[in-house]
């Protein structure tokens, strides 16, 4: 289950529907960029690395390797939940291969932003780039890293490099390594009970028949290799991604979801060729409050990008789409769908690689007419309005995938799930 688009997509409520009739969620990649909002027992409280499916009891919840962890987050996350009444003791299990986000990649992420200056990525600020570098650039630390005790082992070692590059690097106050490194074992007692060999531990269950949710953060559009570069996160968000970040073979993946809005939106820098600065933008914007989850940000908005939506169908090997906040669309006299791109005289209908190229495409727009009945909390596909119907299954046709479950409202109530579709399979079973 993934974003097809440029993140934001609705994931979390998708996987709140899925959860039940799933014995573990695995994250493959992300760190606590990510936010998921959900309601327990009315109250607000966004997760962002603990996959959601810890708010169902029962459910294990897998933080694999492929994901970058903040370990003071990751605390802070269990004791928020713990206040709602949530035990995640023997249910959350983290990769001892996970690479750890430290202060300092904080620190590095803030200031190279600011050297960028007018071309600024827009990150979250969380230290996400910089910790992938560390892993690419084989100096990171891994929470299994952690165990190593000794005041001049391999972990003391490399926490004092990186900590000596960051004071090279950043201006301010000086940082020791040796504060750090005495603050990493208290990490470790703290996270010691809930590291595994998580690769081994799915790798049993799935061979037990066990279902497993392969849940991805992000969006198709921010993956590093497929996404706009520069303008993306720093890992690997398609499908190919769950394979590496969690050590399972392709072949256990059963089937890809795409979860995709039924427009499109976009927080942070980079092209978003259906972007719309105007009041229709405002309106959708204030229709279906999209606000970042993780940092407040007004997100940008734009109509449905079926070119963007196709290529994530081609790169994921999309089985099925789920098409979320259909209700926002409601009342709008007529809504446009992109369905190519003009560029440099040229006419596009494949995503180009190109990020110039890309800013300078001009979207090619077929207009469908809008709908007046609500949509909003809709549960029969045969009971929407006839030209949302037909907005559908113009989506379907021109992104090339079939819209397997559709939104209509932030219940989990308010979806529909298509008779006939894949999606009726994943809703069958183990049910809590
Ligand atoms: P980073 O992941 O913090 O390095 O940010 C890189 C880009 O990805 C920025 O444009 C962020 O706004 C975007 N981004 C990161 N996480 C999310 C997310 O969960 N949803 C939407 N955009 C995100």
């Amino acid at each position: 289950m993934l974003g097809a688009q440029w993140g934001d997509e609705g994931k979390g409520k998708i996987v709140d529907l899925l959860t039940p009739h799933f014995s573990i969620v695995a994250r493959y990649q992300g760190g606590h960029n990510a936010g998921h909002t959900v309601y327990v027992r009315g109250q607000k409280f966004v997760l962002h690395l603990i996959p959601s499916g810890i708010l169902h009891p029962g459910v294990i919840c897998v933080i694999g390797n492929g994901v970058v962890v903040d370990p003071h987050a990751l605390f802070a996350e269990v004791d928020e939940l713990a206040r709602l009444g949530i035990d995640v003791t023997g249910r959350l299990l983290v990769s001892d291969k996970a690479h750890l986000i430290l202060p300092y990649h904080r620190e590095l992420d803030v200031l190279a932003e600011a050297r960028r200056g007018e071309r600024k990525i827009g990150t979250t600020s969380r230290g996400i780039g910089p910790a992938y570098e560390d892993k690419i650039g084989r100096r990171g630390v891994r929470v299994g890293d952690l165990a190593d005790t000794s005041a001049d082992g391999p972990l003391a070692n490399a926490v004092r490099e990186n900590v000596a590059t960051r004071n090279r690097l950043v201006g301010n106050a000086e940082m020791t390594g040796d504060e750090l490194i005495a603050d990493l074992r208290a990490v470790w007692t703290r996270l010691r009970p809930l590291v595994a060999e998580t690769s081994l531990y799915l790798h049993r269950e799935i061979a037990a028949g066990k279902r497993v949710m392969f849940e991805g953060a992000q969006g198709t559009l921010l993956d590093i290799d497929h996404g706009t570069y520069p303008f993306v996160t720093s890992s690997n968000s398609t499908a190919g991604g769950a394979a590496t970040g969690l050590g399972i073979g392709p072949r256990a993946i059963q089937a890809v979801l795409g979860v995709a809005k039924a427009y499109t939106t976009r927080v942070g820098e980079g092209p978003l060729p259906t972007e719309l600065t105007g009041a229709m933008g405002e309106r959708l914007r204030e229709s279906g409050q999209e606000y970042g989850a993780s940092t407040g940000r007004p997100r940008r908005c734009g109509w449905y990008d079926a070119v963007a939506v196709r290529y994530a169908a081609r790169v994921n090997g999309l089985d099925a789409l789920a098409l979320t906040k259909l209700d926002v669309l409601d009342g709008l006299e007529e809504i446009n769908v992109c369905t190519a791109y003009r560029c440099g005289g040229e006419t596009l209908i494949e995503m180009p690689s190109d990020m110039a190229q890309l800013a300078a495409c001009v979207p090619v727009y077929e207009t469908l007419p809008g709908w007046s009945a609500p949509t909003r909390g809709v549960t029969d596909f045969h009971r929407l309005p006839a030209e949302a119907r037909r907005y559908i299954a113009r989506l379907e046709e021109i992104s090339g995938v079939p819209a397997a479950i559709i939104s209509t409202g932030s219940d989990r109530d308010h979806t529909i799930v298509r008779e006939h579709s894949i999606a009726t399979q994943w809703l069958e079973g183990v049910s809590r």
